[in-house]
């Protein structure tokens, strides 16, 4: 626990539901102490929200808040913002992530912190960037995902389902924090330069945005050419003025798409996802057993094989419909044919290697008992982040404002006055 690095950072945790606690949640892994600020009574949202167990703090809430502790305060009532100055004065950074303007309502602008504390890195989400004609707007992920181009670039481009689709990965939520932490990070390098702290500003739309970048790079190759090569359109259908959504297919210059595999008509997931990588195509053939796809005119190469790239995938599917997903996989990688398996949700949670890893980490919880988290994506060689259980309601509460300096007597005097 003492040699994380980011040990003696102090932030207070203004956040709420999925972005800014995805942030704090990640900084808290690597060893700051995240004071987690919660309205009395109430808390996060996510706390009460899905509850799974009457009464105990729903999984959204214990996900995305571990290593952190609790402090309630109003601070819309003096007491309460007196206590949030004293912490501004003693910490290292502020995230928050409310609704546009609602920090500058409780009194707390940009202004009034760096008076405060000319050091304090102050960590924002928004749904739209500062100055931006929908910089008043409240957002959550889907809204986020339409805002930033991933919903009109996702899904069907024809029949019956083929409007815009939202991704079941929180782009705008988590990524829009994991952005925020870069951000935090390199301030708090930039503070040890010039000794001074700064705001840091991410959006929810700009986040998505930094994630469909090869879409942006597809619709200005659609403007001047008229037609995507990689579109599962091409050749044979037109393209409009706009990047039309392409399914399942690759995003780059390898073709590829999700092919069904033994058992696909009962289990929902039975599939792998298959790429045509370019110079893996003699492999590919040998793979399948089709070797005279090698010398072939009209499959040697990735133009002449686009044309008819979906009959390709349709006798890779023929190939695959005796095969579970997993064994077509270890057949596969003896090729060095990149693919994977479609895994669930189910089997992510029992997989061995994520769980070896601490990419699914079991923990503790106090009332709640034992359950699963998704642990630090990201891997450190003289550090594990190991992850405790998210804090109660409050549970920090004395104990972080007598570290504060108030005595008892003023804490109980808060506690009467539902000031914490
Ligand atoms: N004590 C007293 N008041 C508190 C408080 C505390 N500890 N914590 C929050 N509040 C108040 C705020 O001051 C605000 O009051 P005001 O609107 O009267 O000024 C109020 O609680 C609610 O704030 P808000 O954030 O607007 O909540 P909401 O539930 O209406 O909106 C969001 C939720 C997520 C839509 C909104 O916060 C938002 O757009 N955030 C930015 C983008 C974002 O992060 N989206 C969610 C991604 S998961």
């Amino acid at each position: 626990m003492s040699n994380k690095p980011l040990n003696g950072i102090k932030i207070i945790d203004f956040t709420h539901v999925q972005a800014g606690p995805a942030c704090t949640q990640l900084l808290a892994w690597f060893g700051a102490d995240v004071i987690k600020v919660e309205r009395p009574g109430s808390g996060d949202v996510t706390r009460t929200q899905l509850q799974d167990i009457p009464n105990v703090d729903a999984l959204y809430f214990t996900m995305l808040n571990s290593n952190k502790r609790s402090l309630t305060l109003d601070t819309k009532k003096p007491l309460g913002k007196e206590v949030l100055e004293k912490l501004i004065k003693e910490s290292d950074v502020m995230v928050e992530n409310f609704g546009p303007g609602a920090l500058d309502r409780m009194g707390f602008t940009w202004a009034r912190i760096q008076e405060l504390n000319p050091k304090m890195i102050l960590a924002s989400v928004k749904g739209f960037s500062d100055g931006h004609h929908y910089e008043d707007l409240k957002v959550y992920e889907n809204v986020a995902q339409c805002a930033g181009g991933a919903a009109s670039t996702t899904g069907w481009w024809k029949g019956e389902n083929s409007g815009p689709m939202i991704s079941a990965a929180a782009l705008g939520d988590s990524n829009t924090g994991m952005h925020l932490a870069i951000g935090i990070l390199t301030a708090i390098i930039g503070r040890q330069q010039t000794g001074k702290g700064q705001k840091v500003a991410v959006s929810m739309q700009d986040s998505v945005l930094n994630l469909c970048r090869v879409k942006m790079r597809d619709q200005q190759r659609l403007d001047r050419l008229g037609y995507l090569e990689e579109y599962p359109q091409y050749p044979h259908e037109t393209f409009s003025d706009v990047v039309p959504r392409g399914g399942n297919a690759g995003g780059g210059g390898q073709p590829g798409w999700i092919l069904k595999c033994k058992g696909w008509e009962t289990d929902p997931n039975a599939y792998i996802y298959f790429t045509v990588q370019g110079h893996a195509w003699a492999p590919i053939c040998d793979a399948l057993g089709k070797p005279e796809w090698k010398t072939d005119p009209a499959y040697m190469t990735p133009k002449a094989r686009q044309p008819h790239i979906t009959e390709i995938f349709a006798t890779i599917e023929d190939w695959l419909k005796d095969k579970t997903k997993f064994e077509a996989v270890d057949i596969l990688r003896k090729f060095d044919i990149p693919c994977a398996p479609v895994l669930s949700m189910k089997e992510l949670l029992h997989d061995e290697s994520l769980r070896a890893s601490g990419s699914i980490a079991e923990v503790q919880h106090k009332t709640r008992g034992s359950y699963f988290t998704v642990g630090s994506p990201i891997k450190f060689s003289d550090m594990k982040p190991e992850i405790t259980g998210s804090p109660l309601l409050g549970e920090h509460s004395d104990e972080v404002l007598a570290e504060l300096g108030y005595t008892k007597e003023q804490i109980a005097e808060m506690h009467s006055k539902e000031v914490v």
